[in-house]
């Protein structure tokens, strides 16, 4: 946690032409776009059709976990950021409207885009007068040109709107940050008119002042270096969205596909990796191995990628690919599982981590929580421990055979095995003397590459992990027979 508080001080840089904005869907995007808006000056309505959602925020109560997004919500609200349920009220009186509601995947692995058609629907009864209508959730190409046709469609005049692609490149955990301090704000349209109300809004990390501020959330953006914008064709803002996901997904991947040759051969991915990644031309990040990718973008975002591309009478293979690779990475650390224990039916398993990765409560699509359905499928007992994560994990485990305890080291009482699914900074920091004691075998098996196997094996653990030589506490065992590979 940073010990940066926005709230502190509540003066702002000038902000000469501040734009009304509504924003609708409030949920990890939505809820961060408004409060970040609020936070660069503009005022800012949000929008959201679940009528609790609203009614908590109204009340304060900030319902994801998410980094400063409660400070910030607290320094605006009432203020630059309120919270409806009524559309028509919002759009009334903004001159920009975001649409971010969730794109969800089909069983096609088309994006499921009825969510974001019902709120152009809906827009349309709305609009008295011209409005920038941004398209900000993730959407296939054309998307933007969809939106206009249900606005003409439904009796807007030409004149009254234009429709700008703006995608959201923001991780979870790190939402703020990422709204504030972006590598580049990607802005499609062909209209001027429109392009200058989201240079308006955008005005503030372009050209820097936001970062002069004395309560600016720190990034990596400042002064001297602030926000880059490109302008695009709707088409290509659209396009560019769904490529960074789908090579970011590629990377993932592929290092995840190198670990499986470092086991084999005996190699050391974090070293592989180190090596690779100081290339400046392919760079370290998103080269760490683990469970596969998971979260509710990756994965549906690359089958709709795959779709759009089939649609243009493509075949995506390199996809198919990336995602048979993901796949098969949450079924090795299985069988890791199964051959370092053998029999798992009855096994009592201590886990920690449920959420999809470190610094969410997000368990959309969540690589852990496939890997403890196996578990419990296999027979086995599961108690189970996340910071943030675990209400909504409970959510989707009814079943007697889960516990959830609030205290860490409660995971691995009585525990055949200790098994890490997400990357929790503070699961490191662990007393493992402690752990030792209180299980019933000292193995550990980290999904997530996240302790130092030195330290274990010294501590007299089994320790099994990703990419990297396995070690056996007990003495006299044939490797190679335990990964039964
Ligand atoms: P979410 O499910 O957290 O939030 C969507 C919200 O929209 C919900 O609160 C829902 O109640 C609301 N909603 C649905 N229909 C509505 C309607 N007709 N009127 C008003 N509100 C309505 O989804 P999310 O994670 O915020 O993602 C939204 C979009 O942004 C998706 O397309 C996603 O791919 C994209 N995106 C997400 C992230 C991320 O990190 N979560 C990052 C970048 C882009
Ligand atoms: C991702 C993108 O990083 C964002 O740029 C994008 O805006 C967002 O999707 C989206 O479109 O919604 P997010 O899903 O929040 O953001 O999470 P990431 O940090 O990218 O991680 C995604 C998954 O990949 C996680 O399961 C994570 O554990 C895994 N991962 C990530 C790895 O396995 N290895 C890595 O090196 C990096």
């Amino acid at each position: 946690m940073s010990n940066f508080d926005p709230r502190r001080n509540n003066s702002l840089f000038a902000l000469d032409a501040p734009v009304k904005i509504a924003v609708i869907g409030s949920g990890y995007v939505g809820l961060v776009a408004a409060a970040c808006f609020a936070e660069l000056g503009h005022s800012v309505v949000c929008v959201d059709s679940n009528e609790e959602k609203i009614a908590a925020l109204q009340s304060g109560q900030v319902q994801i976990f998410e980094e400063l997004l409660p400070e910030l919500i607290e320094k605006h609200h009432g203020k630059r950021l309120t919270f409806t349920t009524e559309i028509t009220r919002a759009v009334d009186e903004a001159e920009a409207i975001f649409i971010a509601v969730g794109t969800p995947s089909m069983e096609s692995g088309d994006a499921d885009l009825s969510y974001v058609e019902s709120v152009a629907t809906k827009l349309a009864h709305s609009i008295n007068g011209y409005k920038v209508v941004v398209e900000k959730s993730t959407v296939p190409v054309y998307t933007s040109a969809w939106i206009s046709r249900v606005l003409a469609r439904n009796g807007v005049a030409q004149h009254e709107f234009d429709v700008v692609s703006n995608p959201e490149f923001l991780r979870e955990g790190t939402a703020i940050t990422d709204f504030l301090h972006p590598d580049r704000i990607v802005i499609g349209t062909a209209s001027d008119r429109a392009f200058a109300v989201m240079q308006r809004i955008y005005k503030p990390l372009t050209t820097g002042t936001y970062f002069d501020g004395p309560s600016s959330v720190p990034g990596s953006c400042s002064v001297k270096s602030p926000a880059r914008l490109l302008r695009t064709s709707r088409e290509s803002a659209e396009l560019i969205k769904h490529a960074s996901n789908a090579y970011l997904a590629m990377k993932i991947s592929f290092v995840n596909s190198i670990a499986n040759i470092c086991e084999a051969v005996g190699a050391d991915i974090t070293e592989v990796a180190d090596g690779v990644g100081t290339d400046k031309r392919i760079g370290r990040r998103y080269l760490s191995p683990g469970l596969g990718y998971g979260g509710s973008c990756f994965p549906k975002d690359i089958k709709a990628f795959r779709a759009v591309a089939s649609q243009a009478g493509l075949d995506l293979r390199l996809l198919h690919e990336v995602e048979r690779i993901n796949d098969e990475q949450q079924a090795h650390f299985l069988n890791k599982i199964r051959s370092t224990l053998w029999t798992l039916k009855g096994k009592r398993m201590a886990i920690l981590g449920l959420a999809f990765k470190a610094g969410t409560d997000d368990v959309r699509e969540s690589p852990a929580l496939q890997i403890v359905r196996a578990l419990l499928t296999d027979g086995c007992t599961v108690v189970a421990h996340d910071p943030a994560a675990m209400a909504n994990a409970r959510a989707l485990f009814p079943s007697s055979a889960i516990s959830f305890v609030e205290d860490p080291y409660d995971v691995t009482n009585d525990a055949h095995a200790l098994v890490i699914l997400t990357e929790w900074p503070q699961y490191a920091e662990l007393d493992f003397g402690e752990i030792k004691k209180r299980m019933l075998y000292p193995i550990i098996l980290d999904g997530r590459n996240l302790l130092n196997p030195t330290s274990m094996v010294e501590q007299g653990f089994t320790y099994v992990s990703v990419g990297r030589r396995p070690y056996f506490a007990e003495q006299n065992v044939d490797i190679k027979m335990k990964y039964g590979r």
